[in-house]
């Protein structure tokens, strides 16, 4: 048995996620018409949505910008007290941008880089949703009611980010805000590792570092929404593919994670997941799984192969072609 170490529960879980577009009229109606989220608020060059099973005011905010990729990613604490600790954990780590008032539907906030560059925030006051009269649901547990648009996806579940170095983003992740790491894919016998997939709670991965083969900083593979069921996944293929939107993999099952996936692109560029069927993780003492490249081979549990698109296409997209070093990783799924 490895050795355990106490686990760190200050960060809660992830709370919203920022995504540019330089199409934002088109992503607009990706989200809301296809997917079937709701908007919120809007304000300046941002629209504020949320997944119907969503609790907070706000999940998922699109910014126009002019190109795709990532923006804000936000994490919420567990107590007051819990983020004062983040905080301070890392400002000693040089990684801190500072505080700001507050954004829609939740108090302040501290902004930091994680050691790749992509920009973050730790937050604990958070508005709950209050659906207004039309979209309250006739279930009292459930924050807004189901609408049966589009996809309808259920939450936001996950990112997969890109890192030069995924290891240091893999401690950084681990040491300061808590993550635990499910799975972990290493190749050439143990010596580079190309993925790791993290959780703060139950979920089995709320992020996941993949190589960026590139070599570049701050980008993104994809981002992910749940849905209830593998044949909610085939519904929202038929959806997508009725409206052109561009399927890149899937509807295929994952070996890590065991989930069912369907990747597509927005309108705007950026690679989005619908998910359902993964397991969770109740064991405090989860032994992390690890993967060599015979094991893992591409990724796929039984489906349709990948493009290679899936391995060199992240956002924001860069001309440079694959860094030498990187040229005989094969092409696997970052799930
Ligand atoms: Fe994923």
């Amino acid at each position: 048995m490895s050795e355990y170490k106490e686990p760190l529960l200050d960060v809660a879980h992830l709370g919203r996620l920022e995504l540019l577009t330089p199409k934002l009229d088109q992503s607009l109606w990706y989200f809301r018409d296809l997917l079937g989220m709701e908007v919120v608020a809007t304000e300046g060059d941002s629209v504020y949505m949320r997944a119907y099973g969503d609790y907070a005011h706000s999940t998922f905010k699109l910014t126009a910008a002019s190109q795709p990729g990532p923006g804000r990613i936000s994490w919420r604490c567990m107590s007051p007290q819990a983020l004062e600790r983040r905080v301070k954990a890392i400002e000693a780590a040089g990684l801190g941008i500072g505080w700001q008032d507050g954004d829609i539907g939740r108090g302040r906030f501290y902004e930091f880089r994680d050691p790749d560059g992509h920009h973050m925030d730790l937050y604990f006051e958070e508005q709950k949703y209050r659906a207004p009269d039309a979209l309250r649901s006739t279930l009292k547990n459930l924050p807004q009611r189901y609408t049966a648009r589009g996809a309808n996806v259920r939450r936001i579940d996950h990112l997969a980010l890109c890192a030069q170095d995924v290891a240091a983003n893999r401690e950084f992740a681990m040491d300061l805000l808590g993550f635990r790491v499910r799975e972990q894919v290493l190749y050439n016998h143990g010596q580079t590792e190309i993925g790791s997939w993290m959780s703060l709670g139950q979920i089995h991965h709320e992020m996941a570092y993949v190589l960026d083969v590139k070599g570049a900083h701050g980008r993104m593979h994809h981002m992910s929404f749940w849905i209830d069921n593998r044949e909610d996944v085939l519904r929202a293929a038929d959806i997508l593919a009725e409206n052109n939107i561009f399927i890149e993999a899937g509807p295929s099952k994952h070996n890590n994670s065991q989930a069912f996936y369907l990747y597509s692109y927005e309108p705007g560029g950026n690679r989005i997941e619908i998910y359902s069927g993964s397991f969770i993780v109740t064991a405090p003492d989860f032994e992390t799984v690890t993967w060599n490249e015979e094991e893992r081979g591409t990724g796929v549990y039984w489906g349709g192969a990948l493009p290679e698109s899936f391995l060199n296409y992240c956002t924001p997209n860069v001309d440079t072609p694959v860094a030498a070093e990187n040229a005989n990783v094969p092409v696997f799924d970052p799930v």
